[in-house]
């Protein structure tokens, strides 16, 4: 009784935080729902407990900092994104980049392909292999929550 009374403490958290049930955020156009399935059917082949993705957790990766091995500096997402998902960023040689997050700038996450293309580009450019299907649904719905 009493574990099921913490499940239930736990989903109305999750409810609360924000946090959607269903694969991705209510707000996501069709196609960038069926991308937020495939990356949590993914992701629960690895992980079968998984059951929906974690704004938190997309916070706490956007912001992890990891040291490059050849270019031997500090990088993140928001060395160009900067930490804040609601402030446009910059890239390396200065270029404005619109803001992140969905309620600042109503075009992102969209569009599946522009976001697998970019996710492909910035992963290796900080993590020096592709994110997982785990990591881009955090990040996503990191994004969608603020
Ligand atoms: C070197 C600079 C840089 C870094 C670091 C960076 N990005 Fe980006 N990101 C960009 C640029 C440039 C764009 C495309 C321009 C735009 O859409 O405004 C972009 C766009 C994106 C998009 C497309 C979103 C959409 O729907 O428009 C995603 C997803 C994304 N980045 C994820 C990430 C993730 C995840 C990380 C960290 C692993 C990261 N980025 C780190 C520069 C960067």
């Amino acid at each position: 009784m009493q574990k099921k009374g913490l499940m239930l403490g736990g989903l109305a958290a999750l409810f609360i935080a924000g946090g959607a049930l269903a694969a991705g955020p209510a707000d996501l156009n069709a196609g960038m729902r069926s991308l937020m399935d495939r990356y949590l059917s993914e992701a629960q082949k690895k992980e079968p407990s998984l059951k929906a993705f974690s704004a938190e957790e997309g916070k706490k990766f956007f912001n992890a900092k990891r040291m490059h091995s050849t270019a031997k500096e500090e990088r993140s997402c928001s060395t160009c994104h900067t930490s804040n998902p609601l402030n446009p960023g910059k890239t390396p040689v200065g270029k404005t980049i619109e803001p992140m997050a969905h309620s600042a700038n109503k075009d992102r996450f969209t569009d599946p392909q522009k976001v697998e293309k970019w996710f492909k580009r910035n992963c290796a450019w900080v993590l020096e292999r592709e994110c997982t299907p785990e990591e881009k649904g955090d990040f996503i719905t990191y994004m969608m929550s603020n």
